[in-house]
């Protein structure tokens, strides 16, 4: 099959090649996917760099990506959840950093998957599973719901723009911060846009006079100023931020779960959630997809489509 690969860790483009390798093999519990879209996350170029090692194995040759969407072609031992043919995507992280999905086909174990909702093409599919868990996980362990105001940082990305739709439609009230050119794009959402950047908790405090009662951190680097707008006994997490253990936040980190990308995909079919994609390219322009990424400042998703 086509694949894109690496063969040693570095901070650009430059060991990246796109090529003939074997498909993958299907184990007992896998089902083998062939992938019409995969999302890029920040984490996996910051893979690239050889940012994980410390807390995961690589072994190279290694096939970039976490996130795909595709079509069952084939089975292992004992899968009787799914058929081949069935349209499914998943959140497809592995204990060893080795097989991901910028390639043609990309064998995924079972629990991790779950069915594509009609309602989304296949970018938009792709795009959903490691950012759409990581906000729900953010919201779920934050215990969003009516009544709260939540503030969201960094609120037009991949994690923030599902995080701000998943939060409204649990009730909440949704201050978000981007940059002034996403403010419609936020408003869109639901949430009520505001600026990043110096004074940024004056601006909170003025629309949240008595102060917020959750923050969910998207974007990192935002500890001082999710402490000066929580209310008393607010509730803080963050996706990038270790410091905010030590103020009683949650640290999150998603994990693969099929049952919970099936909640995203009802989510999807009753019409309060939906997927942005910024942007799709081809496997042979995966540089510019990464480049595009490291930028920082995606609204939505960028997505490759082999
Ligand atoms: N712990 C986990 O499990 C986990 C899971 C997913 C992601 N992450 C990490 O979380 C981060 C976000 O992921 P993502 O996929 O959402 O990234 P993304 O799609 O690149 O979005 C980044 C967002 O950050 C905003 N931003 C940029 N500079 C900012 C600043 N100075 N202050 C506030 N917001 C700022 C951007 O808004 P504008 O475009 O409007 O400037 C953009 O919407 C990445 O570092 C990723 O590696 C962690």
């Amino acid at each position: 099959m086509r694949a894109v690969t690496y063969d040693s860790f570095a901070t650009d483009n430059s060991r990246l090649t796109i090529g003939e390798v074997p498909d993958p093999k299907v184990g007992p519990g896998q089902v083998l996917i062939e992938v019409r879209a995969a999302g890029v996350n920040p984490v996996d170029w910051k893979i690239m760099t050889g940012g994980l090692d410390p807390m995961i194995d690589t072994v190279f040759p290694v096939i970039p990506g976490w996130d795909v969407a595709g079509v069952v072609t084939s089975l292992g031992p004992d899968v009787p959840e799914f058929a081949i043919g069935d349209e499914v995507m998943a959140y497809a992280r592995k204990d060893v950093v080795q097989a991901g999905s910028y390639a043609q086909y990309i064998a995924v174990a079972a629990p991790a998957v779950a069915r594509k909702p009609a309602a989304l093409d296949w970018p938009q599919a792709g795009g959903l599973p490691l950012a759409g868990l990581t906000a729900r996980r953010t919201l779920d362990r934050l215990e969003i719901g009516p009544g709260d105001v939540l503030l969201v940082h960094g609120a037009s990305g991949g994690v923030g723009s599902l995080g701000v739709q998943i939060a409204v439609d649990r009730g909440a009230r949704v201050l978000g911060t981007a940059s002034p050119g996403n403010h419609d794009f936020l408003r869109g959402l639901g949430a009520e846009p505001i600026a990043y950047g110096d004074g940024l908790a004056d601006r909170v405090r003025e629309l949240a006079p008595d102060g917020v009662q959750a923050v969910a951190d998207f974007a990192g680097g935002q500890l001082e100023t999710t402490l000066a707008v929580l209310a008393p006994k607010g509730r803080h997490a963050s996706i990038l931020d270790p410091a905010v253990l030590e103020h009683g936040g949650h640290l999150i980190w998603v994990r693969p779960d099929g049952a919970g990308l099936a909640e995203l995909a009802a989510l999807v079919e009753r019409g309060a959630l939906t997927v942005e994609v910024a942007a799709t390219h081809p496997l042979d322009e995966v540089g510019a997809a990464l480049d595009a990424s490291r930028t920082g400042h995606t609204r939505g998703k960028i997505v490759l489509v082999p």
